[in-house]
């Protein structure tokens, strides 16, 4: 992981990876989740992925998709790195775009999706993360405090008015029951929206 970072900095990535503590909770939520098959939005350098495929099985795979060419270079060679490099499939481009394509190649459902990307378009990942998951799957989504500026507004921060209008999304998504799990530590004030996909029955979802 340390060599990861390490690749990431010296290649001019921004340090937007998940901490080692947030990395390990994603690695447990994929092992509680039994995920056999993982989806991530916004690879970066792969630290994040890395956390995630230690989860699998020997036979699992994750899917990882990203913007940046440059990125999921650095993200390929840090996969071969930390060993999971078979277990993981980075595609580039634009998720707006690489994400049809998963769906039209039905390639889901996924066990487990990531949104990590651009928050800007959260609430259009948020629809195709239940496109491509089943009653029982775990969507989570990163950054999704940012330091208190999610619940302050921030009007005129299209990041922040990404992340606002995905939780209005899911608390209004009668197949989602969801929480946020805030996280302190050396990315300073941030969290997780957990959210599981349910059958959608009104009495799973009533909001608590
Ligand atoms: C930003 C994005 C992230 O995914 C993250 O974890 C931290 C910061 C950002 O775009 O500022
Ligand atoms: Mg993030």
């Amino acid at each position: 992981m340390d060599a990861a970072l390490a690749a990431g900095a010296i290649a001019g990535l921004p340090a937007h990876d998940v901490s080692p503590l947030q990395g390990r909770l994603l690695e447990l939520l994929a092992r509680l989740q039994g995920a056999r098959s993982i989806l991530e939005l916004g690879t970066l350098g792969g630290v994040s992925t890395i956390c995630l495929a230690r989860a699998l099985p020997g036979d699992g795979r994750l899917v990882t998709l990203e913007a940046d060419a440059g990125y999921a270079e650095v993200a390929r060679q840090n996969l071969v790195r930390a060993g999971v490099a078979d277990l993981v499939d980075v595609r580039v481009g634009p998720a707006l775009q690489t994400l049809p394509a998963l769906a039209a190649a039905r390639a889901g459902p996924f066990d487990l999706v990531f949104i990590d990307a651009d928050k800007r378009s959260n609430p259009e990942y948020l629809g195709w993360a239940l496109e491509l998951t089943r009653p029982g799957s775990l969507i989570i989504a990163d950054n999704v405090v940012r330091g208190g500026a999610v619940a302050d507004g921030g009007a005129g921060d299209p990041s922040v008015t990404g992340v606002r209008r995905f939780l209005d999304l899911v608390g209004a998504e009668p197949r989602l029951i969801a929480t946020a799990v805030q996280t302190v530590g050396v990315k300073g004030y941030d969290g997780f929206a957990l959210a599981l996909v349910t059958s959608g029955s009104s009495s799973e979802s009533s909001t608590a």
